[in-house]
């Protein structure tokens, strides 16, 4: 299912963008001039990424500052000692497409 979730010339201006897919939270940004996206919630305790940082292609959480890499799906080394010893090994990331000035997910999960 192709679903449209933003414009570019938004996420332009906002750099960053909080969206819902069914009930479920996803944080989109841009890097360079590419979007993309992951689970808006920290797997950690559930802060919402959206109010953490972008930096590069990393987006740290508010809360306890794990960082995740949004084109690799990594999480940065001593948070993985820290928070996640028995995984997850890496966020889930979304390749998003898109055409002409929207950007869209092709979505294969149940929603
Ligand atoms: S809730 Fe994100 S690192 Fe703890």
């Amino acid at each position: 299912m192709k679903i449209q979730l933003t414009t570019l010339q938004q996420l332009q201006s906002e750099k960053k963008l909080r969206v819902l897919i069914g009930k479920t939270p996803y944080l989109i940004v841009l890097v360079g001039e590419k979007p993309y996206m992951i689970p808006d919630t920290c797997p950690h305790q559930d802060a919402s990424l959206y109010e953490g940082t972008l930096q590069g292609t990393c987006v740290t959480c508010p809360l306890h500052k794990a960082t995740f890499d949004v084109v690799t799906g990594d999480i940065d080394e001593v948070s993985k000692m820290l928070y996640f010893d028995f995984g997850p090994e890496k966020i889930t990331t979304y390749p998003l497409r898109m055409d002409g000035d929207s950007i869209y997910v092709d979505w294969q999960e149940t929603i």
